[in-house]
C-alpha cells in the first residue's frame, strides 16, 4: 500500500503539488492525468523518494520515505521500479549492460542468472536478440520498451511508468498498453502511470486521478471520468476549452 499524506511541493516560489492525499492499494492500475506542466512527473517522482516533498509524507509499505536513509530508501527502490519519461538509458552501454546495470543495485543475483533475467526480461517486452545493440540502434518505441524491460527485470512489487507511450505512433502506443497490461496481469504489480494519452486510461487504468492547479480534482474508474459533467474534465476529454 501507498499512501501520500497532505503533500505539498513547491519550486522556488511556484507552488506544483499543493496538499494532495491519496491511498494506492496493491493491485490497482492507477493512472495520473493532467495538462503539461501540471506536475505529473513531479508526483511520480514523489513515490520513489527522486523528490522530497516540502510538506506531508509518503507511506510505503509502512515506510515513510521521505525521512529514510539513503540505504533504506534503496531498499525501497529494490521493489519500486520506474520507467522515466525519456527512456533514462545510457547511450554508451549496450543494451544488454543499461539492464544489467538495474539488476546490479537491486539485486544480490549472481552472473549466470543476471544474463538469464536479461534474455527474459527482453523476451518479455518482445526484443529478443538485441543485447549487443546500442540505444542509437534503436527506434522510440524499442527504446521505450528497453525502459519498460529494465524495470521488470527486477521483478518489482510497484513500475511507475512516466508517459510511456509519448512520441510513439498509434500501432507502437498499442503495443506498449498491451505490454502493459500483460506486466500486470501476469505479474501482479501495481501500476502507476502519469500521461495525457486517454487511450492509457481507458484500456489500462482501474482508478484515474487527475491533476489540475496543484489538486486533484477527479478520483474515480474512467466510465466516471468519461461522464463527468465537470466542465474542465470534458474540455480534456474532448480536446477543447
Ligand atoms: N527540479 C525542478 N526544479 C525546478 N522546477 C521544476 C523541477 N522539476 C519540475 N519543475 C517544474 O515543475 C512543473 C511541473 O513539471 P512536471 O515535469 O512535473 O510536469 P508534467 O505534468 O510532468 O509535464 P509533461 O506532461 O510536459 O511531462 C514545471 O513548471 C517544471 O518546470
Ligand atoms: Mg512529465
Amino acid at each position: 500500500m501507498i499512501e501520500f499524506k497532505n503533500i505539498s511541493k513547491s519550486f522556488s516560489s511556484k507552488n506544483i503539488l499543493n496538499n494532495i492525499s491519496f491511498k494506492i492499494k496493491s493491485g490497482e492500475s492507477v493512472v495520473i492525468i493532467g495538462q503539461s506542466g501540471e506536475g505529473k512527473s513531479v508526483l511520480l517522482k514523489h513515490f520513489n523518494g527522486l523528490i522530497i516533498p516540502d510538506n506531508g509524507d509518503v507511506v510505503v509499505d509502512g515506510k515513510i520515505i521521505n525521512k529514510l536513509s539513503f540505504s533504506d530508501l534503496q531498499s525501497v527502490r529494490k521493489n519500486m521500479s520506474m520507467v522515466f519519461q525519456f527512456g533514462a538509458l545510457f547511450d554508451s552501454l549496450s543494451i544488454k549492460d543499461n539492464i544489467l546495470i538495474s539488476l546490479d543495485n537491486n539485486t544480490k543475483l549472481n552472473m549466470l542468472e543476471k544474463n538469464k533475467r536479461v534474455t527474459e526480461s527482453l523476451n518479455e517486452v518482445n526484443l529478443s536478440n538485441i543485447e549487443h545493440l546500442f540505444p542509437s540502434d534503436l527506434s522510440g518505441g524499442m527504446k521505450k520498451r528497453v525502459g519498460i524491460s529494465r524495470a521488470i527485470s527486477i521483478k518489482p512489487k510497484y513500475i511507475l511508468y512516466d508517459e510511456p507511450t509519448t512520441g510513439l505512433d498509434p500501432i507502437n502506443t498499442g503495443k506498449i498498453i498491451s505490454l502493459m497490461n500483460s506486466i500486470k496481469q501476469n505479474k501482479k504489480i501495481t501500476s502507476i502511470v502519469v500521461t495525457h494519452e486517454l487511450k492509457i486510461v481507458n484500456e489500462f487504468a482501474s482508478r484515474v486521478i487527475m491533476l489540475n492547479k496543484s489538486k486533484i480534482v477527479f478520483d474515480g474508474t474512467p466510465k466516471e471520468l468519461n461522464s463527468s459533467k465537470d466542465k474542465y474534465i470534458k474540455s480534456f476529454i474532448l480536446g477543447k476549452e
